[in-house]
């Protein structure tokens, strides 16, 4: 398994560009099922989560082209077969979210259950039971969801929790659905209303996405599209977390700094100078060292979850007590171990981690275990004095573009082992 070997100490300072966002490319490229003709996707972004998408999809019969690197083509007329096996979903739970888009297209799917993850059991009952309420005949055996509907019809929906793939699936489906579909207590991520945006750009008619209500008016066939994936948020905040932790100055470009309002609000507590432009933000932190915050998580606007363990990292050298709470997935902790091991005085009560910042963190080899732990071990280790050998890095490569590219642009000493 590859390793990424950091030497750290060394303070960031530079730009780098943002990539598309891994969260609203796997809902759109599920989303190319739905329509009548090829979709042109621009902006997805080289990542292995995108890679086992394509990889399912191609699987499915569904024919996909890289053209010049840049634009993904996908032709959802030659699918022969509408299954999603669980060798697949395994590596990739966001699988689930071809599910509505077969049901709602075809009438048919046979979906693994994508099972837990190190950060918590993430049932998909609120997609089935929103399914269910749409018509659909559904049974659970020998762990897939089997799913059939003559065609769904639309109906009311209230989820009992926010949650943004549960939304994305039954928005998907509905665009298809008999009649009007409502969606209440809808998750309102950016990559919600981007999913919507590429929708519409088919022919969906949808009102109210990135709000916590939303009405489709079901259509009877979409077409082909030319679509933009939006800036990856979650990207973008680790790259200013990373100019913050090392007491540097770092741009990021190509982003949508409106999306990062609740994080941007903590680097400011931390004592970062942000500047804030059109498709740009600049963090200073030069030479300074960071103070500790305070935060909870919670669906957007709030604190991104995807956030957290990035900030249990600036914490961890900050300045003062720092008290983390995580309030939307039960285990999403993993990454206060190997905090620890780099000298971090971190302790986890419950689901709130605590932290009493060092002067400095130590290199050690540490063991990634989640998308976002393995992010949050990056930044400690370019932070910390010393050598940090991140393992089981393919972790990372799920979620980050080029990450020991991007790094190294902003003056990073990090290599990739391959292993
Ligand atoms: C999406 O996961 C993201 N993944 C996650 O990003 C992100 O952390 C999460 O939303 C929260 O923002 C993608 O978009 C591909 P949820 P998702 O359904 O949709 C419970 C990353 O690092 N729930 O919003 O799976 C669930 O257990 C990844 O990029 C049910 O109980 O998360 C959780 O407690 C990690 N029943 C809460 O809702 C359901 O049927 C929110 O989960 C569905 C969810």
């Amino acid at each position: 398994m590859d390793k990424l070997e950091i030497r750290g100490g060394r303070r960031l300072d530079g730009e780098v560009i943002i990539s598309g966002a891994k969260n609203a490319a796997l809902p759109i490229l599920a989303g190319a099922l739905l329509a009548d003709a090829p979709v042109i996707l621009k902006k997805v972004p080289h990542l292995r989560d995108v890679t086992t998408t394509v990889k399912l999809l191609r699987r499915m019969g569904v024919d996909v082209v890289f053209h010049d690197g840049v634009r993904l083509e996908i032709d959802p007329r030659g699918i022969a077969e509408f299954l999603a096996p669980y060798e697949l979903v395994k590596t990739m739970r966001a699988s689930i979210l071809v599910l509505g888009p077969l049901l709602a297209r075809f009438g048919w799917a046979d979906v693994s259950l994508p099972g837990g993850c190190a950060i918590g059991a993430r049932p998909v009952d609120l997609h089935v039971a929103g399914l269910r309420a749409m018509g659909a005949d559904i049974s659970i055996e020998q762990g897939y969801i089997r799913a059939r509907a003559s065609r769904l019809k639309g109906t009311r929906i209230v989820l009992d929790t926010v949650s943004v793939t549960g939304t994305e699936n039954l928005l998907m489906a509905a665009v298809l659905a008999r009649g009007e579909t409502v969606i209440e207590n809808a998750a309102r991520e950016p990559e919600i209303t981007d999913l919507a945006n590429f929708l519409v750009a088919m022919g969906a008619r949808i009102e109210g996405a990135g709000t916590d209500t939303i009405h489709v008016d079901g259509v009877d066939a979409l077409s082909g599209t030319e679509y933009t994936v939006l800036p990856d948020r979650i990207e973008g905040g680790t790259y200013l977390v990373a100019g913050a932790i090392t007491g540097g100055t770092v741009r990021i470009n190509q982003t949508c700094p409106e999306h990062l309002d609740a994080v941007l609000a903590k680097l400011d507590e931390a004592g970062a100078d942000l500047t804030i432009g059109e498709d740009w933000i600049a963090l200073d932190m030069a030479g300074r060292r960071p103070r500790a915050v305070d935060l909870s998580t919670a669906p957007y606007p709030a604190f991104p979850t995807d956030m957290q363990a990035q900030f249990c990292a600036l914490n961890a050298i900050g300045e003062g007590a720092g008290t983390v709470t995580e309030t939307i997935f039960e285990n999403r902790f993993m990454h206060a171990q190997e905090l620890q091991r780099m000298g971090a005085d971190l302790t986890v009560k419950g689901n709130t981690a605590v932290t009493r910042g060092v002067d400095e963190l130590k290199g050690a080899p540490v063991m990634a275990t989640d998308l976002r732990a393995s992010a949050s071990l990056v930044l400690a280790g370019l932070a910390a004095s010393g050598v940090t050998i991140v393992d089981r890095i393919y972790h990372i490569d799920r979620g980050y573009e080029c990450i020991e590219e991007k790094l190294s642009q902003l003056g990073a000493d990090i290599r990739r082992i391959p292993g």
